[in-house]
């Protein structure tokens, strides 16, 4: 089987490409919004049990399987999962390897590109002078959101999101060690850096001092104070795992495709820890300490509990930057959007890369044809959640791809690796080469606890009832109310619990719900359309072999 030859430059470049894939935008915007919205100090243990339980050996378990494929010629996960299933239908399960990191490109370069803008402007000057409100409504006017209409348009944002994808695609055609490898080398210590000098200039805020009501340290206590009673509280659970997800690019096909290039007998093990730990200093000590302790700095913390969310990085930072003067409001919204650029892009690569090695392997592309064709896909997905943002396009496309598909794939890629495919081969597939000596407890781990953990979320997120009270919700079952779905969990989104009009039409005008369900059936295309092509790919293969 013939299949296209790249390979890493160097050690360095790997784990900086690895780290670069992880550390994100959900580092720097979703950590922080995540952990506030689930009561500060309440979300780190649960977290923290996350990433030690599911988080580290996912990892190893996706550098494994992914190295392993390699092997046999595959840098995608249909080829690989086929290579370590006992049946010819483990090939579909990694469809989600490439339907989740086509479709989180989609949403995610956008918002990538939103950084770019947001970098031009804050050197421009833009915002001088702008106060909280225009700052906000500049945001809304920037992803064109229109009052009483479904659509949103946007020359700008049209513009910067076309610049920011050909920039990935040009990076992506030039190979993955003179494309991907540079730009992680180049981005990661440039957003180090950047994140550094933010996360000094935050903690030592003082109350006072340039307009801030509160010390730096109101913030972090916060963020910092553990609260053991949340350790009962599912919905934190839930929150803090689909965080561990999402940051470390597990469960998406992203991590088996770039260990795909490692050789057979080259370390994963020290190499994959690696790159976790580096995500998550990123996270936990970068991303904590900046967007949190300035915005309680400045506004409370009132405030933030109830105005925490993604976009907070985008219509709250640029005002708090203008305390600091015109000069250093410049250059901080650089060092700001700087950062969360050289996060995105490294990520928005490792999307991009699992596809085109799909379509070059099992398709015969050519390296830049394969990036032509993800671009054009990417483009046409992205233009959905771009016109119909306001309409929650956006949000759907991040529920379904970058939160629940994560979770399932996950705990069909564990199954098969350590359950069909043998704990013992398993853990020997880990351990070959490696440079450090995984502790056996691990093996445990991988066998029990995580895909009980991963069976547990899953379980959680389908099923979860109103606010999170499970118990409440048994009571209410077994005294014959039926189970009361949250409007989040995934039957009650299928069912629109919540939506108290589902109509597609009222009055001969369009719903969002009418949307809604257009998007789902979207992604649900997407997904048939990649599973069909992987038959096709197949078949040709038994055919001419
Ligand atoms: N881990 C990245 C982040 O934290 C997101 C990502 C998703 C990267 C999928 C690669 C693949 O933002």
């Amino acid at each position: 089987m013939s299949s296209h030859k790249e390979s890493w430059g160097s050690r360095v470049g790997l784990v900086l490409a690895m780290a670069g894939n992880a550390v994100g935008l959900g580092n720097f915007l979703r950590f922080p919004a995540q952990a506030v919205q689930n009561g500060g100090g309440a979300f780190i243990i649960p977290y923290l049990v996350s990433f030690l339980l599911m988080g580290i050996p996912l990892l190893w378990i996706e550098w494994a399987i992914g190295r392993n494929g390699g092997k046999y010629g595959h840098h995608s996960t249909p080829g690989m999962m086929d290579v370590i299933g006992n049946s010819s239908w483990w090939k579909y399960v990694g469809v989600f390897g490439i339907f989740t990191n086509l479709t989180v490109a989609a949403y995610y370069c956008y918002l990538e590109s939103w950084t770019l803008a947001y970098v031009w402007h804050s050197v421009t000057g833009t915002f001088a002078g702008m106060d909280a409100n225009q700052v906000a409504a500049y945001f809304n006017d920037y992803v064109g959101i229109q009052e009483g209409s479904l659509i949103s348009v946007s020359t700008q944002a049209m513009f910067f999101y076309m610049v920011t994808v050909l920039l990935n695609l040009w990076i992506l055609s030039r190979g993955l060690s003179k494309g991907v490898e540079i730009a992680s080398k180049i981005g990661m210590p440039l957003l180090i850096v950047f994140g550094i000098f933010l996360a000094i200039r935050s903690l030592t805020l003082h109350a006072g001092e340039n307009g801030a009501i509160n010390d730096a340290a109101v913030g972090m206590n916060f963020f910092w104070t553990p609260q053991f009673d949340s350790l009962s509280n599912p919905k934190v659970w839930l929150a803090a795992a689909g965080q561990i997800f999402f940051t470390l690019s597990v469960g998406m096909g992203s991590i088996h495709c770039y260990a795909a290039y490692v050789k057979e007998n080259e370390d994963i093990a020290l190499n994959g820890a690696s790159a976790g730990w580096m995500n998550e200093f990123v996270e936990v000590v970068l991303g904590g300490s900046i967007v949190v302790p300035i915005a309680v700095a400045y506004l409370g913390i009132d405030w933030i509990q109830a105005n925490a969310g993604l976009s907070m990085g985008f219509k709250t930072m640029p005002t708090l930057f203008q305390n600091w003067g015109p000069f250093l409001a410049a250059v901080a919204g650089l060092a700001w959007f700087g950062l969360l650029f050289f996060a995105g892009i490294t990520s928005s690569l490792a999307m991009g890369q699992p596809v085109m090695a799909f379509l070059q392997d099992e398709y015969k592309m050519t390296r830049n044809r394969s990036a032509l064709v993800f671009g054009v896909v990417t483009i046409i997905l992205s233009l959905w959640c771009v016109v119909f943002y306001g309409a929650g396009a956006f949000g759907e496309f991040d529920d379904w791809s970058g939160t629940f598909a994560l979770v399932l794939f996950a705990l069909l890629e564990t199954v098969a690796f350590v359950w069909i495919f043998g704990i013992d081969k398993a853990w020997e597939e880990i351990n070959r080469g490696a440079d450090i000596k995984v502790p056996i407890i691990f093996k445990y781990v991988m066998k029990y606890v995580t895909p009980v953990f991963l069976i547990v979320v899953f379980i959680g997120s389908t099923f979860a009832p109103v606010g999170g009270d499970w118990v409440g919700a048994f009571g209410s079952l077994f005294s014959g109310n039926g189970w009361p779905f949250d409007a989040g969990s995934i039957i009650g989104k299928v069912m629109h619990v919540g939506i108290e009009d589902t109509r597609w039409f009222v009055d001969g005008a369009a719903t969002k719900t009418f949307i809604i369900d257009l998007t789902r059936i979207l992604l649900m295309l997407t997904f048939i359309g990649i599973a069909l092509m992987i038959r096709h790919a197949w078949k040709k293969r038994t055919a001419t072999v």
